[in-house]
C-alpha cells in the first residue's frame, strides 16, 4: 500500500491546531486507523524482541544519561525507510506539521520521533519537553499504541494544566495527545502492564551562529 497522505486541511487537523491555539493542548481519542495501530504496535515490538529497544536517557546530548528513577522506559528513534508503519506515522506527522505552521505560524521545520516501551512498573517523572540547551522543541505529540487499556493499569499521561487542574489521559490504543513543548509539564504514571507509545517533537530550526 502506497503511504497515506492526509491533507493538512483535514478537519481533524484544523481541530488541534485550535486546541493549541485555544489552551495549549489537544486530545484525539479515535485518530489513527486501527490497522496502523496495530503496525505500529507490532514494529515497536519487533524491534524490541530483536534488541533494538535501549533505556531512555534523561538530558541531551553528551549529557545525556540512564536515570531509572526519572524514567523507566526504553525506545528506538525512528528515522524515514525504516518500515511501512512508520512511514506512514512520519507522513500524517508532516500533514500536521503544515497545518500547524499554517494556523500558528510556528515555523516548525522537522519531527523527530521515537518509539517507546515502559515495562510493568515504569514511568517518567514530572518533567517538560524542552530542554535548557536546546529549545527547538515547540509541540509534543504522543500516540499510543495498546489494546484494551483500563484505568486499573495504570500508565496514565498525567498534564498538569493552568489553575492548578490536572488532566489524564489513558494510553488506548489509536489517542493522540499534543501540546506545547515548553509549557505543559507533564509525567507518566507507573504502568501495571506493558505500554507502548510513540512520542515526537515538532522543531523549529536553532539559533546556529552562521
Ligand atoms: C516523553 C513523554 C509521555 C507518554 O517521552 O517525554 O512525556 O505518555 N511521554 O508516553
Ligand atoms: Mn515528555
Amino acid at each position: 500500500m502506497r503511504a497515506m497522505q492526509i491533507s493538512s486541511e483535514h478537519p481533524l487537523l484544523l481541530r488541534i491546531v485550535d486546541d493549541l491555539a485555544e489552551r495549549g493542548w489537544s486530545q484525539q481519542n479515535i485518530f489513527l486507523p486501527a490497522d496502523l495501530t496495530r503496525a505500529l504496535a507490532a514494529e515497536c515490538r519487533k524491534r524490541e524482541a530483536e534488541g533494538e529497544l535501549a533505556p531512555a536517557g534523561v538530558g541531551r546530548g553528551p549529557f545525556s544519561e540512564v536515570r531509572e528513577g526519572i524514567r523507566g522506559d526504553h525506545i528506538q528513534w525512528i528515522d524515514p525507510g525504516q518500515a511501512e508503519a512508520s512511514d506512514r506515522y512520519l507522513n500524517l506527522m508532516d500533514s500536521l506539521r503544515e497545518a500547524l505552521n499554517r494556523g500558528l505560524f510556528l515555523g516548525l521545520e522537522d519531527f523527530e520521533c521515537h518509539f517507546a516501551l515502559y515495562p510493568p512498573g515504569a514511568f517518567y517523572r514530572k518533567h517538560v519537553d524542552r530542554f535548557r540547551d536546546d529549545d527547538r522543541r515547540m509541540v509534543s505529540a504522543v500516540i499510543y499504541l495498546n489494546d484494551g487499556w483500563l484505568p486499573e493499569d495504570g500508565g496514565q499521561l498525567r498534564m498538569y494544566l493552568e489553575g492548578d487542574r490536572v488532566h489524564d489521559v489513558q494510553p488506548t490504543g489509536g489517542c493522540l495527545v499534543v501540546f506545547l513543548s515548553g509549557e505543559v509539564p507533564h509525567e507518566v504514571l507507573p504502568a501495571q502492564r506493558e505500554r507502548l507509545s510513540l512520542t515526537g517533537w515538532f522543531r523549529r530550526r536553532g539559533n546556529e551562529p552562521f
